[in-house]
Order: structure tokens, then C-alpha cells, then sequence
């Protein structure tokens, strides 16, 4: 994506590790990135990095307190929406298209963990809907536009996804988890997250030949305000002396990377731990039946049939 930038090496950088090209150092003038769930942690820092190395950023961010602030710090523009609202998602693609002729990156990264069985106006569980359905809905939306860009030169569509997708399980005849074990919202959000892995390999499938490029990757163990409310992060904080995770700067670095390098050096549908490719999943991660599967239910559900 950066302009005269060398494709960088990622071989053997671990998880968290900066490959020898650090992320940051690029000249991304004239690119545009929407970045969602960039009002906090990973997506601020995402968003603060891009825009330093030039990008035109959308922050997209549920709280509009914290969007306009962080969006005014770094010389941003503001898109606030609620994920668990499909209209909040179809309004947000709107203003988008409306507002930028192209888009170079696309980066879902909103997204948590939500402690308690709940449904969405939609009538759907709030996790699924806004780590999942709601991504997939902004990118269904976006994503004939972002055909017409990636004729011009390669756009890329990035999800973040998380290591807990090994724990996920996807049933399509209850993606809400109704009929499913709840354990604190974990097995939901991994699941989502396992959801994110999939469908980023179908976009690559759908997308073939088009020049987009869809990637998902794992952050790390991030300190940020992800699933603070748990128990489970309350007594690993304590256990750490109050420290727990890595910087949100070190989480940002894999996005930051992918959405700035000229080339990734893998392939469209790849999931990278860190920076590191093809990263452990779950079984269910490498069905195409069920990825295609997945599509459907999801284009029925959020109503983004094309
Ligand atoms: N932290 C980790 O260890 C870790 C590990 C693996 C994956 N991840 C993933 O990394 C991504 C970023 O998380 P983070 O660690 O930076 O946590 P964070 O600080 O809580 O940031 C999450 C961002 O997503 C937004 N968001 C959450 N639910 C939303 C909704 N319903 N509608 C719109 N926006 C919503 C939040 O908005 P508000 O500011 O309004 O809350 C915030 O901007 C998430 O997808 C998370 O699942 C994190």
C-alpha cells in the first residue's frame, strides 16, 4: 500500500513482533483507511499510526465522545455507529460512500466481548451481530465500490480476529448460541471470531482476481478496555501487579503492517498471528462448504443479498 516501500519479509517474526521493516514508517498520502472500533485500544492506535505516516482515516467508533476527540488529535474525520444496529451500519456505509470517492483499506476491527445473553434490536445476540454480522453487512455494503477501486490498484479488507477462534463453533442452525453453552459470553465472542476467519477466507474466494486482498489476524493479549468487566481479566490483572497485556501500540503493529506494506507476502484469505502467517484455527476454519454456508445465512440475516 505504501508508496516506495519494499515488500517486507515476515518470515520468522513472531506473534507481536515487528518484522524488520517496522509498521509506521510509510508514506500513505493520498490513501483513504476506515478503521472501526477506533475509539479506544487497538483501533486508535491503529488509526494514530496511519494517519501519522499520511492517511486520509475514517474513525469509526460507537462512542461519540471518544470518536470526535480522537478524530480531532489526529486530523481525522468522525463516523459514529453502533454495531448492534443494522440501520446504524447501513447509515455509517452511506456516509462513507458518500464521503470518499475511494477507499484503499478496509479495517473491521470493532468488536468485544459482551458478558450477558442480550439480542440486538435485530433480534440477534449482541455478540455475533456486532463482531460478525455487522462487519459483514459494512463490507457487503462498501464492497462494490471497493470493486470499482481495486480495478485502479489493490484494496485490502482486514479483520481482527483473535487466537480464541480454536474455542469457537460455528452451528449455522443456531449462530446466536440459543441453544448453546454461554460461559460468560467467551464461547460466543470466540465464535465470532472464528466467524471473522471464515468469512475473510470466502472474501478471498468471492474477491479472486479482483485486486482486494482480505486478511484477518490475532492482536495478541492486548491491554485494553477488551472484556474488562470479566472476572476471568479482573484476577489476571491482579495476577500480573496491575499489568496485563501488551501495549495497544504493540496490538496495533500487525494492522498497522498490513494495511500500510506494498505487499503482505501471502495470499488473500490468509490469518496471521501477529505477524506471523497462517496462524493456529479451528478446524471448522478450512471447510469451504461451510464458509459458503456462513456467507448466506449471514447476506439473509443482515439482508445484504446482492
Ligand atoms: N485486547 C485483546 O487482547 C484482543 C485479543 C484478540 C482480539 N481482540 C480484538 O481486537 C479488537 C479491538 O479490541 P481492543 O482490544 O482494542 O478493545 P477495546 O479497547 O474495547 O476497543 C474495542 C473497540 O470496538 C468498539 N466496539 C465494541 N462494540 C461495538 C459495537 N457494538 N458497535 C460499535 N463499536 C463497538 C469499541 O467502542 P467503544 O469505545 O464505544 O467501546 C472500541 O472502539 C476487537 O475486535 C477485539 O475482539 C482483542
Amino acid at each position: 500500500m505504501g508508496e516506495g516501500e519494499g515488500d517486507v519479509d515476515v518470515e520468522g517474526a513472531g506473534a507481536g513482533e515487528a518484522p524488520g521493516d517496522i509498521a509506521g514508517t510509510h508514506d500513505l498520502a493520498g490513501k483513504t483507511i476506515v478503521i472501526t472500533g477506533a475509539s479506544s485500544g487497538i483501533g486508535r492506535s491503529a488509526a494514530t499510526s496511519l494517519a501519522a505516516q499520511g492517511a486520509e482515516v475514517a474513525v469509526v467508533g460507537r462512542n461519540e465522545q471518544r470518536t470526535t476527540d480522537i478524530a480531532r488529535r489526529i486530523g481525522a474525520t468522525a463516523f459514529v455507529a453502533d454495531f448492534d444496529s443494522f440501520a446504524d451500519v447501513r447509515r455509517l456505509a452511506d456516509a462513507l460512500l458518500n464521503r470518499y470517492e475511494r477507499i484503499d483499506v478496509l479495517a473491521n476491527n470493532a468488536g468485544g466481548l459482551v458478558k450477558k445473553r442480550a439480542l440486538t434490536e435485530d433480534g440477534n445476540e449482541r455478540t455475533i451481530q456486532s463482531n460478525h454480522l455487522s462487519p459483514f453487512l459494512l463490507t457487503s455494503l462498501l464492497l462494490p465500490r471497493l470493486r470499482e477501486n481495486a480495478k485502479e490498484s489493490p484494496v485490502r479488507i482486514i479483520a481482527t480476529a483473535s487466537a480464541g477462534n480454536r474455542f469457537g463453533r460455528i452451528r449455522l442452525a443456531d449462530l446466536d448460541r440459543r441453544n448453546s453453552a454461554w460461559l460468560g459470553g467467551w464461547l460466543a465472542y470466540c465464535t465470532a471470531k472464528l466467524a471473522n476467519i471464515v468469512n475473510t477466507r470466502e472474501l478471498a474466494a468471492r474477491t479472486e482476481g479482483s485486486g482486494i486482498e482480505a486478511y484477518a489476524f490475532h492482536p495478541g493479549f492486548v491491554a485494553s478496555s477488551f472484556a474488562a468487566d470479566t472476572g476471568l481479566m479482573r484476577v489476571a490483572t491482579l495476577a500480573g501487579n496491575g499489568h496485563l497485556g501488551a501495549s495497544p501500540e504493540v496490538g496495533a503493529a500487525p494492522l498497522v503492517h498490513l494495511a500500510s506494506v506494498e505487499s503482505t507476502g501471502s495470499p488473500s484469505g490468509t490469518y496471521f498471528d501477529g505477524f506471523t502467517p497462517n496462524g493456529r484455527t479451528s478446524p471448522q476454519a478450512g471447510d469451504p462448504t461451510l464458509a459458503a454456508r456462513l456467507w448466506s445465512l449471514s447476506e439473509r440475516i443482515t439482508g445484504s443479498e446482492q
